[in-house]
């Protein structure tokens, strides 16, 4: 196990020795959030964070990112792209369809501003996980030019991935280390809440589902502090297509439908449902049901285990 603090140390004496500047796609994810905070301490303003907020973001994460990086004195530039990816997505409804536009146009907008800042090179939060079924071996920090994960090799950019050797855990202590709140944050897509939405991702699809997920995030959050249950490894909603019908006062309703999903996991290849005690999916569901009325009006709750399912929908 790392110690963190001489961890930290280490990799910013490393990264010191870059010559150049460096960009660092900013997720909001704990790896590229620790990764941006790193690099910042070696490579001060040479360093530039980028965050691209593509419209499928979780409730409040461009507000909360923008004022951790600034707090933590992290040179960055938020790029409000939402109408750009909704304009791309539209009448899209294959999953892998939507992962390549949301890719594409991520690179497009990352590639651009990296671009004007004139970067060298390329931070990424690459972890031990990341690799190791690959086959790949045993690599020091600063690297060339490798497979990165989507970014195009025209790029020209050379790879800078202080966390490779680190599993989740130890990230999670690091990032303790260096006071980043979101700490135990759990994962989140690439594609974020595009995934969430069955179908069509349209703008006010992912409204409701950005609520509904918001809410299961608070009450289940609540529940762990209460000591009603252990965190999940992953706990979110999904929107369905499927309408049903319901009652509201004495007049019938047609509405849509909220699945929670809740696995324990310990790397996202198998995973088992959470075993939520039910008073709390009866407090996630009267939540939703109370303060999104106009939208939604059943909620289930999944409890598939992976294999043989996925822990996402799409
Ligand atoms: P599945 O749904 O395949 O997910 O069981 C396993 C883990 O991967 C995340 N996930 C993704 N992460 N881009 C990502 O960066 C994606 O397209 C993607 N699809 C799934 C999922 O949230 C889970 O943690």
């Amino acid at each position: 196990m790392i110690k963190p603090k001489e961890f930290i140390e280490e990799k910013v004496q490393e990264i010191k020795e870059v010559d150049g500047k460096a960009v660092v796609g900013c997720s909001g994810g704990v790896d590229s959030t620790v990764s941006s905070v790193i690099a910042s301490k070696a490579l001060g303003d040479d360093l530039l964070a980028i965050y691209v907020d593509t419209g499928y973001m979780r409730k409040n994460e461009t507000e909360e990112m923008d004022s951790i990086l600034e707090e933590m004195g992290v040179n960055h530039k938020v790029i409000d792209a939402k109408e750009e990816f909704y304009e791309e997505m539209e009448g899209v409804s294959d999953p892998e369809e939507k992962r390549k536009i949301i890719g594409n146009k991520f690179i497009e907008i990352f590639e651009r501003e990296a671009e004007k800042f004139g970067a060298d090179y390329l931070v990424q939060g690459t972890i031990a996980p990341d690799w190791i079924e690959s086959g790949d071996e045993n690599r020091d920090t600063i690297k060339s030019h490798h497979n990165v994960g989507g970014l195009p090799e025209k790029m020209g950019l050379d790879l800078i991935e202080p966390l490779y050797d680190l599993y989740k855990d130890e990230v999670r202590k690091v990032a303790r280390e260096l006071g980043i709140s979101t700490a135990e944050k759990q994962p989140f897509p690439g594609p974020g809440l595009a995934i969430r939405v069955i179908g069509e991702a349209t703008p006010e699809k992912t409204e409701i589902v950005r609520e509904a997920c918001h809410i299961v995030e608070n009450e289940i959050d609540k529940a762990v502090e209460e000591g009603k249950m252990e965190r999940p490894w992953q706990y979110f909603a999904v929107l369905l297509p499927v309408k049903t019908v319901g009652v509201q006062g004495d007049k019938r309703a047609y509405g849509h439908t909220i699945a929670i999903r809740a696995v324990q996991s310990s790397d996202a290849m198998t995973a088992r449902f959470s075993r939520i005690p039910l008073d709390v999916l009866d407090r996630i569901s009267t939540k939703i049901t109370n303060e999104m009325k106009d939208e939604v009006n059943r909620v289930v709750y999944d409890v598939t285990n992976k294999p043989p399912g996925t822990i996402e929908w799409e």
